[in-house]
Parts: structure tokens; sequence; C-alpha cells
């Protein structure tokens, strides 16, 4: 039991398309492909960073995963696929905490109500430990009993996150999906919430997979980061080789915390020219964009580990690039 290395969320091959909005009534309404074959695994105990500029598809995953979309390919959670004959068990598998808390709440239920929600959808305790596990959870979120009772409306941005992590803790599930979860909080706040992460991570037993924009929030908590450019990933690996010795040119330019960069700005920070060129349909996503594309780069190039080539058969850390020719 507890095998640190067992496979909490296994994605592969997952694409996803969109029907493009706006096409009129006699077009022939077009599919964007918002994920291109995806491959992530995320093992027990593990925090898994997902970043990348906004429109990338990070949300387009996250809901994938939790069985919110269609999609090809497939995902497991604890081993199993959604399907709606499962949904039950499933969901008390994998949990989610969005990036605004007060939508994500119910104005008229009071916190306790809230905490004991996914205790009673899933038809588990008695109204007496659903309570005494409520008032549990508000402290280990750093709430207290006295929260119990009140609104939404009367508590902070930050405390109403707080619950928000506490609602998606109180089933024990194997995987918490956190999808911008600090990214409308103040930055004081933001950081005392990826603090909470952390201390309720080592204190208790899930997977988690973090989603935002910016890369130095995701290199803070998480211990293996992927980088996502147009729906495919271009770059994991573990948070140290990644954020230290980039090597994709794209989340070179990634390393900045200004949340919506604008194409092209950041590349000339590092030096280089900005580059602007037709994309290569079936190669590189970032073709149009890399002052160090080739001929090559029309060619769409495989997620390729790093490391091997360099280090023995045992191998304590990963880094994969999906590039040509990259950084070194
Ligand atoms: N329901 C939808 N219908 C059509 N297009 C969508 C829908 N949801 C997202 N998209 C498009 O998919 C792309 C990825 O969106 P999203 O996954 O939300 O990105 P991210 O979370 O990385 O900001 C965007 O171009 C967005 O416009
Ligand atoms: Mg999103």
């Amino acid at each position: 039991m507890n095998n640190k290395s067992e496979e909490i969320l296994e994605i592969s091959h997952v694409t996803n398309r969109y029907r493009d909005s706006g096409t009129g009534f006699f077009s022939r309404s077009k599919m964007t492909r918002v994920l291109n074959d995806v491959d992530l695994t995320i093992h027990r105990d593990e925090i898994f960073g997902l970043v990348g500029e906004s429109g990338c598809g990070k949300s387009t995953l996250g809901k994938a995963v939790l069985g919110l979309i269609p999609f090809d390919g497939q995902i497991k959670v604890a081993g199993m696929e959604y399907s709606r004959k499962n949904r039950q068990e499933f969901t008390r598998c994998v949990q989610a905490v969005f990036q605004d808390p007060l939508s994500s709440l119910n104005p008229r239920r009071t916190i306790a109500a809230t905490l004991e929600e996914p205790l009673l959808a899933h038809g588990i305790g008695t109204p007496e430990s659903r309570r005494a596990k409520a008032i549990e959870m508000l402290e280990l979120v750093g709430l207290d009993g006295s929260y119990a009772d009140r609104l939404p409306r009367e508590l902070s941005g930050g405390q109403r996150q707080r619950v928000c992590i506490g609602a998606a803790l109180m089933i024990d599930p194997e995987l918490v999906i956190a999808d911008e979860a600090t990214s409308a909080l103040d930055v004081s706040v933001g950081a005392q919430i990826l603090n909470l992460f952390q201390e309720i991570h080592d204190r208790k037993d899930f997977a988690m997979l973090f989603i935002s924009h910016n890369l130095n929030v995701v290199y803070y908590l998480c211990d293996r980061i992927a980088v996502m450019y147009r729906g495919s990933i271009v770059e994991q690996g573990d948070s140290e080789s990644l954020y230290n010795a980039p090597m994709h040119p794209y989340t070179r330019t990634l390393l900045s915390a200004i949340p919506e960069i604008e194409e092209g700005d950041e590349l000339s920070r590092y030096g280089y020219q900005e580059t602007r060129r037709e994309s290569a349909p079936d190669g590189c996503d970032f073709y149009h964009r890399c002052p160090f594309a080739t001929d090559q780069c029309r060619q769409r190039p495989e997620l390729t580990d790093v490391l091997t080539d360099k280090q023995g058969t045992e191998k304590s850390s990963e880094h994969f690039v999906r590039c040509w020719n990259p950084v070194r």
C-alpha cells in the first residue's frame, strides 16, 4: 500500500477538438484542435505542475480528467476510466479547486454545509460525524470551528479558497486538480494558499495536478513540471532541472512572472530576435516564433528524454523536450 511509484493519473494520447464558434449557418463548421496527443503520468503523493500561457489548453486537460468533456485517448484516475456508470466512484477519486472561490460556493449555504455536502452526496457518515469532520477540516485549512455557521460572503477571498480546498479534501480523493487556484488572489494571499497546499499535502495522502500560467508559482510548489504550448507538452522534467536549465525555447519565454505576455516580447529578453514566419501545420508548434527553427522543424519533434544519453541506467531525475535543437 501507499507505494509512491503507484500511478494515480495516467493520461495517454489525449486529443480534444472544439467546434469553432462564429461559423455561419451555411459554412461548414470547423474543428479546432486544443489538445494534441498529450501523455502525462502523476504518481501517488506527487505534486505535478502544468504550466503554459492563457489559452494553451490547460483547463481543457483538467476538464477531460474530471470527466466533464469528451476527448480521444485514455485517462485513468487510480486505475479507473470515467464512464456514466462509475461516475460516483470516479468523483470520489478526483476533486478540483478552481480560480474563483466565490462562484464555486453556494452563497446561501453555510461553510459547514458546503464542507459536508460531498460526504452527503456519497452517503458517507451520520449528521454528527459529518459535522465533526467539517470542523476538523476547517482547522486543517487554517480556519476554525467559528467559521462553520457563516456564509461565504462573510469571508475574504483567501478564506473562501481555504473552504474550497477543504471541500475538495472532505472525501479523501486520490487526486486533486487545482486550476489557477491562486491566480485570482492578491500576491500575498496567493502565497499563503500555496503554503497551505504544501502543508496539507505533507499531512494528507493525495496526488495533485497544479495548473497555472505562472512558472514561478509552479516551480515553488511542484515536484515535476510539464510545459504546454498550443495543446502539446513541449517540455517536462523535475522542477529544478526544468526551471534552472530550460531547454525548449518556449519554456525560456515563460520564465517571467508577467502573466499575459505579448508574443515575441519575452524572446527579446533573452536576446533573441523576434521571429515571424508561417506556422508549420504538421511541424513544431513553436515553429512560427522560434529563433532557432530550421527546415527540420517543419516535422513534429517527439518528446525526447535528454538525460538518457548522458547518464547510466538508474535515473533519479527526468527531463524531456520536444525540440529538434534544444538549447543547452
Ligand atoms: N467550450 C469551448 N468551446 C470552444 N472552444 C473552447 C471551449 N473551451 C475552451 N476553448 C478554447 O480552447 C482553447 C484552450 O482553452 P483553455 O483550456 O481554457 O486554456 P487555458 O486553461 O490554458 O487558458 C482556447 O483557445 C479556448 O478558446
Ligand atoms: Mg484555464
